[in-house]
């Protein structure tokens, strides 16, 4: 198995030539797989003197080193890989590699570290794939997360981010899922021996009619505030009266504001959408009559259920009946108007 270290190295010799002439060849030195070249030189005080003396020559020099097809993109997978269980072929890896480094690398980065040219200041930051956490995937607790939520994530987007919706071609799509997955560090995420993929469970709403839904969304507003207690982290939706009369907790400060935290996972602040203001960023939805949205209630069904992983913890044993009142509830408050991006929390690093 090979380590993303080794995948580094495997391009290295390329990448040498052309950080010489970075400044006018940063973009050719994608050519070598990798977008975040190291650009030492650069910073090397006398040597730049030199060096910058020298860069017609060298600009020069790596064309024709290009022309002769000395940089052509050598493959890095010559044998299958084990990830979460499924053998995964090398041309299949080859071609993810190919997608990610034309749509993600910028990024995700070079080392899937999450840290690639265009990520500089995006809030959220772009995933680490190196944690092999993902948070909209279904997954609860420890586990992986299924091909399917993965895919499912790449086309829809995620809303309110720089994570837009890919309409790759089916193959390109599957390819970069497994691509992915190599960022997994030797023995951790796919390629641990212990970790399962683990497949959302999805039941079918129970709150089929009009009707039915009008008494799902006045049950799931006194669940979302009482049993689900939803608004330790989210805005409560009721007055402070009513929260009492409920005999729920009533959290200290403005509790219709939400409640931002640190996250050491993804290196960003987290924060709960105020459903009424702030897109959600897994959930589907389309323009409904009026102006109004349309929410996927299934979308929101299996945030609520699963939780985020890392995020937010999953609600599924309280009762699958239960959550759809809630997330009936919630895309009653989301659906109402357009709703704007969340912005970034005032939050200073623990
Ligand atoms: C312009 C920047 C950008 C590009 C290009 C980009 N992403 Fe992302 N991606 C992000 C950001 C930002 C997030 C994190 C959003 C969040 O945490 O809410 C993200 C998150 C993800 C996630 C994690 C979802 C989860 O549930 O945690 C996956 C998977 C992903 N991206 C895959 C890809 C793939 C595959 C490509 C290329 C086809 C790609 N991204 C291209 C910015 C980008
Ligand atoms: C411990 C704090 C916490 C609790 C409790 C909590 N959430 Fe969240 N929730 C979050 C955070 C943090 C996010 C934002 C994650 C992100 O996008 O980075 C979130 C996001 C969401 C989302 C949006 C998912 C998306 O696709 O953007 C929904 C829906 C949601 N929560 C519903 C609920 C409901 C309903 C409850 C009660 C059953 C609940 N949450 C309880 C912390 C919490």
């Amino acid at each position: 198995m090979m380590a993303p270290a080794q995948i580094s190295a495997a391009s290295g010799g390329c990448r040498t030539l052309l950080n010489i002439v970075s400044g006018k060849l940063g973009a050719l030195a994608e050519c070598a797989g990798l977008g975040r070249s190291k650009l030492s030189l650069r910073k090397g005080g006398d040597n730049l003197v030199v060096l910058e003396s020298f860069t017609k020559t060298l600009f020069v020099a790596a064309l024709l080193l290009l022309a002769s097809g000395g940089c052509s993109d050598k493959p890095v997978f010559t044998e299958p890989l084990a990830l979460g269980g499924v053998t995964v072929p090398a041309d299949v890896l080859e071609q993810g590699r190919r997608v990610y480094k034309k749509h993600c690398l910028n990024c995700h980065g070079g080392d899937g570290d999450g840290t690639g040219v265009s990520a500089y200041g995006q809030w959220p930051a772009p995933r680490d794939f190196r944690s092999a956490k993902f948070k909209f995937a279904g997954v609860a607790g420890a586990g992986l997360a299924s091909d399917e939520e993965l895919e499912r994530i790449i086309t829809l987007g995620l809303k309110g981010t720089y994570m837009r919706p890919w309409a790759l071609k089916t193959n390109e799509l599957q390819a970069v899922v497994q691509y992915i997955k190599t960022f997994s560090p030797e023995g951790g995420g796919y390629r641990s021996e212990s970790l399962r993929v683990k497949a959302p469970a999805m039941y079918s709403d129970p709150y089929a009619s009009a009707e039915q839904f009008s008494r799902a969304v006045a049950e799931g507003e006194e669940l979302y505030h009482v049993v689900f207690q939803c608004a330790a982290c989210h805005p409560a939706y009721v007055s402070r009266a009513q929260l009492e009369a409920w005999g729920a907790p009533v959290r200290a400060g403005d509790a219709s504001e939400p409640v931002a935290s640190w996250s050491n996972d993804y290196n960003a602040a987290l924060l709960p959408p105020d459903f009424r203001r702030h897109q959600m960023r897994s959930v589907a939805s389309s323009e409904g009559p009026r102006g109004i949205l349309d929410h996927d209630v299934a979308d929101i069904y299996r945030a609520i259920t699963m939780g985020l992983q890392g995020a937010m913890p999953g609600f599924g044993h309280l009762g699958a009946e239960r959550a759809w009142a809630v997330a009936h509830y919630v895309k009653s408050l989301a659906d109402v108007k357009h709703l704007e991006p969340s912005k970034e929390p005032e939050f200073s690093r623990p």
